[in-house]
């Protein structure tokens, strides 16, 4: 289990984000988060669980929806703190996940309503019924109409004295890993500005919805919006940051794409992993986070 220190200085507390707009409602606040980093989001060791149902209003709550739950980490902390008078219902299209929340749920006692379909449909969730909708770590994974029609499906599941609550990357998540991914690139051969280049587009393409745009973002469909940041440094295995990015990044031919003659993915890893060896101390990395909750309440209804 890795752990953390070495905590970055608390930054954004009480600033207006989303600046400029006639409905100054949007704040940012931070807090810490909680002591335990066991439950893995991919494979990342944050306790993102309960540092963000920790944070929730859920006095009012007994209805509730989590579109893309996934294996249900959060529909599960958020039944348990609701108890027998909530009702959770966790909506995902892939049936693997829905099958392991079902078990995790039983295990636990829990009762959670687990529906295969996929969030940008109609669901058979009658509309304006839920008290609290999720959407956590979803919304980065749409873009264009699918972005639009993913928060306008969320937005109408609500009642409207609702909670829409997000959960996102800020713009800076992976900036260490872009800076490691620099230095092994330019130990396979590439020159530095072309290894620099190479990674900064990398982070250049950051999903259409972030903590810095999610507000405003939202702000179309609701009267007020609370950014929560959880800014800290993780001490995580050069292990965990391999299985997360492996495949997916390093791994693509995107990734392979203009590199010196004869140089393979397999000796890009290698070097990626080197250089995060070498920057481990005791075996485990400083890693940068940059996670945040979006708590979006008073539902404007616009038609
Ligand atoms: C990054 S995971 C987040 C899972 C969970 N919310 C969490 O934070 O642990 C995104 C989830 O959204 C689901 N998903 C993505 N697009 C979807 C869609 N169009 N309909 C239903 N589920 C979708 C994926 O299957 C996956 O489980």
């Amino acid at each position: 289990m890795a752990s953390i220190e070495n905590r970055l200085p608390m930054d954004g507390v009480g600033n207006d984000v989303g600046g400029g707009g006639s409905r100054p409602t949007s704040t940012v606040q931070t807090r810490r988060p909680g002591d335990t980093f066991e439950e893995t989001h991919s494979t990342s060791p944050v306790d993102l669980v309960s540092w963000v149902v920790g944070g929730m209003d859920l006095a009012q709550v007994r209805s509730v929806v989590d579109l893309g739950c996934g294996r249900g980490r959060f529909a599960l902390a958020v039944a348990r703190a609701l108890g027998p008078d909530g009702a959770v219902h966790a909506v995902d299209n892939n049936q693997r996940y829905l099958d392991e929340l079902d078990r995790r749920a039983q295990d636990a006692g829990l009762e959670i309503e687990t529906i295969n379909a996929d969030i940008l449909d109609e669901l058979a969730i009658p509309e304006g019924s839920a008290d609290l909708v999720m959407l956590n770590f979803v919304l980065n994974l749409m873009r264009g109409p699918r972005l639009d029609r993913c928060i306008d499906r969320a937005v109408r599941l609500m009642h409207p004295d609702g909670v829409l609550h997000v959960t996102a990357y800020g713009r800076h998540h992976m900036a260490d890993v872009y800076d490691w991914m620099t230095e092994a690139l330019i130990l396979v051969g590439l020159p530095p500005e072309d290894a620099t280049r190479r990674t900064r587009r990398m982070a250049a393409a950051v999903p259409p919805f972030t903590l810095g745009v999610g507000p405003e973002r939202l702000r179309q469909h609701f009267d007020r919006v609370v950014l929560d940041q959880f800014h800290d440094v993780l001490e995580v295995t050069p292990n965990e940051v391999d299985v997360l990015l492996g495949e997916r990044t390093y791994g693509s031919p995107r990734f392979a794409r203009d590199l010196p003659d004869g140089t393979s993915i397999v000796e890009i890893g290698e070097a990626i992993r080197g250089v995060m060896r070498s920057r481990t101390v005791n075996g485990l990395l400083p890693l940068r986070c940059d996670i945040g909750t979006l708590t979006a309440t008073g539902r404007i209804d616009l038609d």
